[in-house]
């Protein structure tokens, strides 16, 4: 058997888990937190756990960012609940509690650790198979939107400010630019251009907030394929995980974010473009099933700027790649040269194949929002 790199028999002994420790190993695909699965024996049946270490790096403070998930959670299956839904364990994330009652533990080399519900007889893809799963994935999230619109005050912390500052985004792109610590402006070009001629759409949402034309929700911030498991029965989207990044935003975060990631043909980082188009099939899947469920609570302002969110997130997340190839790739992790810039043209090829697009979003958009939920 493998050593692991934490004693998990010890981490998950913390925990208030009936039964006897028999196992753990590393579990699943997630780039940012450690993740294990455990096995415990309850009286003869093998159960399992999930457990958890929380990167510190990217969450800095990991008692906010369990203060938002717990209560969250507890809201959703308070819901649940009182709607009388049947395996309630299996659609919402439920937290273990520590021996004394925590939320989370902390152990003596200063790692935070939680422990969930193993959500067994479903799965997470990291590629999408097809406009079905595109559309039980925007149907889970949107769920989880509308489960959340009534989460009482206070709000919830904003553990990443200005996630999605689109302006703030650009002000950074620009200070690189002007810069150029890296001395590759030159070699952007055509993408420095290409941003520079949009700074306008950047004002998108955010000014249409600021006017009090369409209301802060609670948005999940990491709205990708393999953060929603799918029922291995019913290939429903039984549940959204991965609640890290849950705090006070604009739906369209989460619309425009799916859009971005489910709606593009080849890698985020396919450097031969003529691979990288638009599936028109794929935004009426997402639209169809986002708006099943999210039809339910947003407001007519809101429906009519969802077909923006995916261009604006798309250039946002463009223009960070952009800038951080600009300064030399100090955030987003590099595996070869110009990796950030190869990342920047396929969102900015998005973008543009959007842009071209508009006028047939809009009106899947609106056919979808027309038939109700
Ligand atoms: N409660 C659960 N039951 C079963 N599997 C789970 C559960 N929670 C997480 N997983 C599995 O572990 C994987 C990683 O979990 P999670 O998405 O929370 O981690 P992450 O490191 O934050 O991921 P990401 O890279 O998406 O940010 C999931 O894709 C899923 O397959
Ligand atoms: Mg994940």
């Amino acid at each position: 058997m493998k050593t692991l790199p934490h004693d998990l028999r010890a981490v998950a002994g913390q925990f208030a888990i009936v039964g006897d420790y028999l196992a753990a190993e590393p579990y699943g695909s997630g780039h940012i937190n450690d993740t294990y699965a455990s096995i415990f024996d309850q009286g003869g049946t093998r159960v399992r756990y999930i457990h958890q270490r929380i990167n510190a790096n990217v969450f800095k403070q990991p008692a906010l960012v369990m203060e938002n998930v717990e209560r969250v959670l507890r809201h959703v299956h308070a819901k649940l609940t009182a709607a009388g839904v049947a395996e309630r364990h299996r659609r919402c994330l439920t937290l273990i509690p520590t021996r004394s009652g925590a939320a989370f533990y902390r152990d003596p080399r200063g790692n935070y650790w939680r422990t969930y519900v193993f959500i067994e007889k479903a799965a997470t893809y990291d590629v999408i198979a097809s406009p079905a799963m595109a559309r039980a994935a925007a149907r889970a999230f949107g769920r989880f939107q509308q489960l959340l619109a009534d989460l009482p005050a206070p709000r919830l912390h904003d553990t990443i400010p200005d996630f999605h500052h689109t302006p703030r985004r650009f002000a950074v792109l620009e200070q690189a630019l002007a810069r150029d610590a890296a001395n590759r402006a030159a070699r952007a070009k055509a993408e420095i251009d290409f941003a520079l001629q949009r700074r306008t759409l950047t004002q998108t949402l955010i000014r249409d907030y600021e006017q009090g034309l369409i209301p802060e929700r609670i948005a999940h911030n990491d709205t990708k394929l393999n953060n929603v498991m799918i029922d291995d029965a019913t290939q429903e989207g039984i549940c959204v995980i991965d609640l890290d990044t849950v705090m006070p935003g604009l739906a369209h975060y989460d619309f425009g974010d799916m859009v971005r990631t489910a709606t593009r043909s080849g890698a985020e980082d396919e450097p031969d473009l003529s691979r990288i188009v638009f599936q028109a099939d794929m935004f009426d899947a997402l639209a169809q099933g986002y708006l099943e469920t999210a039809g339910g609570f947003l407001t007519p302002a809101e429906t009519d700027r969802l077909a923006v969110s995916g261009p604006l997130i798309t250039f946002e997340i463009g223009i960070r790649f952009l800038a951080d190839y600009l300064v030399g790739d100090v955030y987003f992790k590099t595996h070869r040269p110009d990796h950030n810039l190869d990342r920047c043209r396929t969102q900015f090829k998005m973008v543009a194949e959007m842009e071209r697009c508009r006028d047939a979003m809009e009106a899947m958009v609106r056919r979808h929002a027309g038939s109700g939920s």
